[in-house]
């Protein structure tokens, strides 16, 4: 357990997780969270490295293990993510809608929800992993790789939506013409991405602290594969006009890390950030440091732990973007200014 600046947390297993301003965790924690668990009961399919968990359909895309700690993570992103959303799951203006598609659904958590919003829809939700809860009866999952054909029929969806998905594509713009075709004229695609760009509303850090040094490498290791994290959502706009989509924007949002602002609503994002890294910074880093930098286990651990104390500093004042993209396929009789 590392305590400093206030703080002083231990891993989801252990729960403690309290904060300088006398609040934990614990109280923020939604019993989604708690009670999530994979439905998954052959795990001799899936691949463990250095014990963390990984998909074993279309092995080695994603880097970031499927197992319990990284669902957790998912759900806690989740939650987080609702929050600076003003309690919405969209922001796409849907009108009953039929059929939506969530692509990298993860544990399922988002698509659930919008399958309880609307009765009248058909959800799917997609993913290399099959770990996913049991759905409501409007809801179901399949496993699938959004970076191959998509099996759907085109001009189908009323919503196509991600969150979290980058790192998971290799041609961003081949995504977008696959979105744009299996909308139905009319339909949305909506994206919700964080860039792994940290930003920081204090003075300015000094470049060799481990949290920064520990971004960078991510941003340079996964460069060197084919589906990169960083450099991407700032192109999300033009291949959504280019490959048609009208009514496009973008909007973006800040997540604070840590406690340090005094917006309480800012400071429970905060307080939900937090979690979301100390359990997040292994998944994203581990095997990516050990397959692409050659680093040991050990030393990408030991790496994690020292950027977690930069975490941890609320005086270094960290904010990251939740950037939120939409757009909408026109209807086949309208004319589209260029
Ligand atoms: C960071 S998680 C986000 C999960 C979920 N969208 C959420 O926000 O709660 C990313 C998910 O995308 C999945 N994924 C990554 N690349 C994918 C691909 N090419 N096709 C389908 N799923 C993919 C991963 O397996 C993982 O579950």
């Amino acid at each position: 357990m590392y305590s400093e600046s206030g703080y002083e947390f231990s891993t989801l297993d252990g729960s403690i997780f309290d904060f300088d301003d006398g609040s934990s965790i614990a109280s923020s924690m939604s019993s989604a969270v708690r009670s999530n668990s994979s439905m998954m009961s052959n795990l001799g399919n899936y691949k463990f490295e250095h014990d963390r968990r990984y998909h074993s359909y279309r092995e080695g895309n994603w880097v970031v293990p499927n197992d319990q700690q990284e669902q957790d993570r998912m759900d806690i992103f989740h939650q987080m993510a609702l929050l600076r959303m003003g309690d919405k799951l969209h922001l796409a203006p849907l009108d009953n809608p039929r059929r939506i598609l969530d692509i990298g659904t993860g544990t399922g958590i988002w698509a659930i929800e919008m399958a309880f919003k609307y009765p009248n829809a058909r959800v799917i939700g997609t993913d290399l992993s099959p770990i996913q809860v049991s759905p409501p009866a409007n809801c179901s999952f399949e496993v699938e790789d959004a970076d191959s054909e998509w099996v759907y029929p085109t001009n189908n969806f009323d919503m196509i939506h991600t969150r979290q998905l980058l790192g998971g594509i290799s041609d961003w713009r081949r995504f977008f013409e696959q979105a744009y075709a299996h909308a139905r004229p009319g339909g949305w695609l909506e994206l919700q991405e964080t860039p792994p760009d940290p930003h920081t509303d204090g003075p300015t850090p000094p470049a060799d602290l481990p949290f920064l040094r520990i971004l960078s490498m991510f941003t340079e290791a996964s460069a060197n594969t084919n589906r990169p994290f960083a450099d991407q959502v700032s192109q999300f706009t033009s291949h959504m006009k280019a490959v048609g989509f009208v009514d496009v924007t973008s909007e973006t949002r800040r997540l604070p890390l840590g406690t340090w602002s005094t917006d309480p609503m800012e400071k429970e994002i905060g307080r939900y950030n937090v979690l979301n890294f100390v359990e997040g910074l292994e998944a994203y880093t581990l095997a990516l440091f050990t397959r692409v930098l050659g680093m040991t286990a050990e030393q990408v651990r030991s790496l994690v732990d020292e950027a977690k104390k930069d975490i941890c500093n609320r005086k270094r004042r960290w904010y990251f973007d939740l950037v939120i993209v939409r757009g909408r396929k026109p209807y086949t009789d309208e004319v589209v200014s260029t």
